[in-house]
């Protein structure tokens, strides 16, 4: 394999609460001990239940909030040692696309403004600006007469169709995509899917692609990682990890999404109980309290991530 174009290295995030003045702080574990390592041009998908800690793990990776620990190197490099000018340089490599464009574009400023902001933050001369702009408001399939308009002026596909276009500016190499069809209409969401997949192919970029949505993680991703209270709980290649699913999580998130093929025949599994808050997470598994396979160990012991059959899982019932 080689050298992954990113690597994270035990991300933990951890948010204190502060309770009252005689009271001890708390803590919300949202991102636990996280490994990933992505492929230069691969899509990796990351799923779980809304609360597990996907976004906040996109954004540690970022650096748009600083994690409580762990190690990120991008190309080769670790975060953690560059000074301000090259973090600076390394910001503009990697780039975020969120949920909701409309709660980021300005309403105050028209959209050639809003596209030219990252330019001017990293100094583009302004005779390649104007070129930039038009260039990029294209690729993303709208015209350069929308540079004029204003945010509230476009569709939800359209605002994210800039919110795409904002992030290209700079000609990124990795982009965190968190949620960016979740707000969308079935039939919007497929073309702004194709739309990233033919960027990835123009522009050669590696996506991580953080969605609650197992059939939209299923379309887009080359692997994915499942996520449970903070943790990867199943990570592997999309085609076996959808056809045989291990972690009885993924099995049961699988089994709660449409089939389109009806020779693939399988049982609903529902889980008891709702997501437990991850203030106070269960001992032992975190997803004992739901897990219809539990046994006694799983109260008792975390287990870690172990190859089977080339998938990584972490489940007591692989031994
Ligand atoms: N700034 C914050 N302060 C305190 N808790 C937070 C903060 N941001 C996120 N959390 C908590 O961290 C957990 C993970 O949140 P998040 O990463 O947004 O999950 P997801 O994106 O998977 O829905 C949630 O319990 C959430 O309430
Ligand atoms: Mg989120």
């Amino acid at each position: 394999m080689t050298t992954p174009i990113l690597e994270v290295k035990g991300l933990t995030k951890r948010f204190s609460i502060q309770k009252g003045w005689f009271q001890k702080n708390s803590y919300v574990h949202a991102v636990n001990g996280i490994d990933l390592a992505v492929r230069k041009g691969e899509t990796l998908g990351i799923v779980g239940e809304s609360g597990c800690g996907k976004s906040t793990l996109g954004r540690c990776i970022l650096r748009l909030l600083t994690p409580t620990s762990g190690e990120t190197i991008f190309q080769g490099k670790n975060i953690r040692s560059l000074s301000k000018p090259e973090l600076k340089a390394m910001r503009r490599d990697m780039q975020m696309v969120f949920q909701n464009p409309f709660d980021t574009l300005n309403p105050k400023l028209m959209i050639q403004q809003i596209l030219s902001e990252p330019l001017i933050a990293h100094g583009i001369p302004k005779k390649d600006r104007q070129t930039l702009l038009e260039e990029t408001i294209e690729i993303v399939g709208l015209g350069k007469q929308h540079l004029l308009r204003y945010p509230h002026e476009f569709s939800g596909g359209q605002r994210q169709r800039i919110g795409i276009a904002r992030a290209l500016m700079l000609r990124p190499k990795l982009i965190i995509a968190d949620e960016p069809v979740s707000a969308l209409d079935v039939s919007i969401q497929s073309q702004i899917l194709n739309l990233l997949q033919d960027l990835q192919e123009q522009f050669e970029l590696t996506y991580i692609f953080i969605s609650h949505d197992l059939s939209v993680v299923r379309h887009i991703s080359d692997r994915v990682a499942v996520m449970y209270l903070g943790e990867v709980v199943e990570f592997g290649d999309k085609k076996e990890l959808f056809a045989s699913p291990l972690h009885p999580y993924t099995q049961a998130l699988l089994s709660a999404t449409p089939v389109s093929d009806p020779d693939e025949k399988r049982a609903r599994i529902i889980l008891q109980g709702d997501l437990p808050s991850p203030s106070n997470p269960p001992g032992g598994c975190k997803f004992h309290p739901r897990c219809p396979s539990c046994f006694d160990m799983c109260k008792k012991v975390s287990p870690t991530l172990q190859d089977v059959n080339e998938q990584l899982v972490a489940c007591h019932l692989y031994g």
